[in-house]
C-alpha cells in the first residue's frame, strides 16, 4: 500500500506541486482577494526568518499588519526582521525568540505574550523540520520531529486561543504538507520508538498528517475561530535543500520559488473571501482540496482522532510552566 500511495503522490506532485502546477493554478487567482487594508490586525508566524515564513511576513507587512515574527536564531531573526521592516517600510515588526521543540519555552513564551497585553488576529504556524535522525532532547525527552511540528505546534495554538477568541474573524493557519497524504494518522507511536528503521521523510509526513488532523479538530472545537492548513506545493527553500538533498537536485529546475510557496498562506492570512469557507479545511493553490488519496486508506477515526488529541494534551500538562501571577 505505501508503495501505491507514495507513487500516486508523487505523480500528483509532478502535475500539480511544481512551479508548472502554481503558474497553471494561478491563471485562476483573483487578484483582488489580497487588496485589502490590514493596519491595526496583528499576525504571529513561526520560522518567520526564512523561505515561506519570511516572504509572508513580508507581504502581511507591505499591507500594513503588526507583525511578529517568532525566530529560534536571535543572529538569523534580527537580519529577517531588519529585512521585512527596510522592505515593507513597516514600523511594526517584532521579533521573538523561541525554539518551538522546548516546550516549557513555549510555555512560558505564550504566557509572556499574553502577559504583554498585545492583541493577536491571526496565528500561523509555519515552523517545521524534518530531522533525518533520530533525535531526542536530553533536557525533555522528546523526539525533534515530534516536538517541532506536532507537540510545540499544539501547545502554542492552545495557548493562543483565549487571546484569538478576543478578537472577531481571527484565524490560525497551519503550513502543512502534501506529503501527509501518504500517512494515515499514527497515535500510538508519537516519538518514532517503534519505527525500524527510523525514516525522516515518513515521520515528517506523520507530524504533517497530525497537523491536519489537529486542524480539524480545534475547527470543531472553537468554532469562534477560523482555522485552516495548507500546502505550499514544492518550493526552493532551506529546508528542502539541507533536509531533502536528493529530492532537491533531481527537481531543482521545477521547485517553486518561496514566495509562489507562500502565496496561499498570503491569501489565506489576509483574503476576507476566507471566511466564506468551512473552518478546518485544507488548501492549495487557494482552493480547498481532499486531504486523502483515492483508495489510499488514510482515513482515522473519530476515535483514534479524539486518542491522539488527549494524549498531546497529556503530554503537554507536563511541560506548562507556572503562572508568574500564580
Ligand atoms: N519548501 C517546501 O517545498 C515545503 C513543502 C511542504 C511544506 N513545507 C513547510 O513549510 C514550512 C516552512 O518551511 P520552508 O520550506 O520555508 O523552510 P525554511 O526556509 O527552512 O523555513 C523553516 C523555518 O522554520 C524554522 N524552524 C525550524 N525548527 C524550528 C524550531 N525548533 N523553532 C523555531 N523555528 C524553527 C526555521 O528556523 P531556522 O532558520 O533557525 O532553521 C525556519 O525559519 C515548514 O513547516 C515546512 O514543513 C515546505
Amino acid at each position: 500500500m505505501s508503495f501505491f500511495r507514495n507513487t500516486v503522490w508523487f505523480i500528483k506532485g509532478l502535475k500539480e506541486y511544481t512551479k508548472g502546477g502554481y503558474t497553471s493554478a494561478s491563471k485562476d487567482f483573483k487578484a483582488s482577494d489580497l487588496d485589502v487594508d490590514i493596519t491595526g490586525r496583528s499576525y504571529m508566524i513561526t520560522g518567520a526568518n526564512s523561505g515561506i515564513g519570511k516572504c509572508t511576513a513580508l507581504a502581511i507587512a507591505k499591507k500594513g499588519g503588526t507583525v511578529h515574527m517568532v525566530c529560534r536564531d536571535p543572529k538569523r531573526g534580527a537580519e529577517a526582521r531588519q529585512a521585512v521592516e527596510e522592505e515593507s517600510q513597516n514600523q511594526n515588526v517584532k521579533l521573538h525568540i523561541l525554539d518551538i521543540s522546548k516546550p516549557r519555552d513555549v510555555a512560558r513564551f505564550a504566557q509572556n505574550f499574553i502577559s504583554s497585553g498585545k492583541p493577536l488576529n491571526v496565528l500561523i504556524n509555519n515552523a517545521g523540520c524534518m530531522v533525518n535522525t533520530r533525535t531526542v532532547s536530553s533536557e525533555d525527552g522528546l523526539e525533534r520531529n515530534f516536538s517541532t511540528n506536532t507537540l510545540g505546534v499544539h501547545m502554542l495554538t492552545s495557548a493562543m486561543i483565549p487571546l484569538l477568541s478576543k478578537q472577531e474573524k481571527s484565524r490560525v493557519i497551519m503550513v502543512t504538507s502534501g506529503g501527509m497524504l501518504v500517512q494515515k494518522l499514527n497515535g500510538s507511536d508519537l516519538q518514532f520508538e517503534k519505527m525500524n528503521p527510523f525514516d525522516g521523510t515518513m515521520a515528517y509526513a506523520q507530524n504533517k498528517r497530525q497537523q491536519v488532523v489537529m486542524t480539524e479538530n480545534y475547527a470543531k472545537m472553537y468554532p469562534n475561530i477560523h482555522f485552516s492548513s495548507m500546502h505550499p506545493g514544492w518550493a526552493d527553500t532551506p529546508a528542502v535543500r539541507s533536509s531533502m538533498p536528493d529530492f532537491y537536485e533531481k527537481m531543482k529546475t521545477r521547485l517553486r520559488t518561496a514566495e509562489e510557496g507562500a502565496d496561499t498562506l498570503v491569501w489565506l492570512a489576509l483574503s476576507e473571501s476566507v471566511h466564506t469557507f468551512d473552518s478546518g479545511l485544507f488548501f492549495q493553490d487557494r482552493k480547498p482540496v481532499s486531504t486523502h488519496l483515492p483508495l489510499a486508506w488514510t482515513r482515522s477515526t473519530k476515535e483514534e482522532e479524539t486518542t491522539f488529541m488527549e494524549k498531546l494534551d497529556s503530554i503537554s500538562q507536563q511541560f506548562l510552566v507556572e503562572s508568574p501571577d500564580s
